[in-house]
């Protein structure tokens, strides 16, 4: 269903991101790869011409998701590669590996640019391409942590709950112009996510940690999550730890999914 669509990842030199662009790639979508660095996006675009598409099927457009004054003018670029967008996953961020008492103010503002804002001001520049196109599908990678609170992530947590509360609440508004929205909430997943995080101070926590060691396969969930895409769910859950069951408790037993986040710690 996704071939001659064009298709904007945001995030794509690595990861969840990059695996996606691998299974649009495969199946003839025109894909626009947007992250900031640029050879790692020329490798993914080298590696999606290994799985069938064209050099011209796919475009490098780099970008840094908090420079607000790039937005408009990526945007341009990237509807002018086909005439239409079809499909933009918002899937850029960074994680967090800091207690909240040692995390600084600047800290949570970089996290809530990359994570929140970012999303928001790219999410809004397309938004009028979608609406004049009368279809489109905006996607976002939220996560396990945008619907439950765990220790050392206040600040992605909160970003995360944010994200899951903008894009539910847009769907309501752009349902009825023919507009999907979905949103994607990964469980540990095996990527650099860990390694990018930010500590406390802002630096890098720069090493995996044991969840996302022991995450899903990142080809497997890309896999999941096309599947939902394909279907057009409003909400994607990829996941295959226990995480995903703590999503079904804090559901219908919150008290209990309360407790068992506190012994962890
Ligand atoms: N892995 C997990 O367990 C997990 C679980 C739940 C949700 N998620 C979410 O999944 C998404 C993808 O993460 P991942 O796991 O694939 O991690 P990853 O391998 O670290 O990929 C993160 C991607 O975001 C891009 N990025 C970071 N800051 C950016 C910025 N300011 N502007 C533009 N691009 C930026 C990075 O590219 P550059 O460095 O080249 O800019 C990279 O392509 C994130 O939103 C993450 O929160 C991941």
């Amino acid at each position: 269903m996704f071939k001659g669509q064009t298709i904007w990842v945001t995030g794509a030199s690595s990861g969840i991101g990059e695996a996606l662009a691998y299974e649009f790639a495969s199946l003839g979508a025109k894909l626009i790869l947007s992250a900031r660095r640029e050879a790692e996006l020329e490798r993914v675009k080298a590696a999606c011409e290994t799985m069938g598409a064209m050099a011209d099927d796919v475009l490098i457009l780099p970008l840094d998701v908090t420079d607000e004054g790039a937005i408009a003018s990526v945007t341009k670029a990237a509807h002018g590669f086909t005439g239409r967008i079809d499909m933009l996953i918002n899937n850029a961020g960074i994680s967090q590996r800091s207690l909240c008492i040692d995390t600084d103010m600047a800290t949570y503002r970089r996290l809530f640019e990359v994570d929140v804002f970012g999303q928001i001001a790219l999410t809004k520049e397309v938004l009028p391409i979608m609406l004049e196109q009368k279809s489109g599908h905006m996607v976002v990678t939220a996560s396990v942590a945008g619907k439950i609170g765990v220790s050392q992530r206040t600040g992605y947590c909160a970003a995360k709950h944010a994200m899951m509360g903008f894009f539910d609440a847009l769907r309501a508004e752009v349902s009825k112009s023919g507009l999907h929205v979905t949103t994607i909430t990964p469980g540990f997943i095996r990527t650099n996510i860990a390694t990018h995080a930010l500590k406390g101070d802002g630096s890098e926590f720069g090493k995996v940690d044991k969840n996302i060691a022991g995450g899903m396969d990142v080809k497997k969930c890309a896999k999941v999550i096309m599947k939902g895409l394909s279907k057009r769910q409003k909400e994607i859950p990829v996941g295959e730890g226990s995480e995903m069951k703590a999503l079904w408790v804090k559901r219908f037993f919150p008290n209990t999914l309360f407790k068992m986040v506190e012994k962890m710690g």
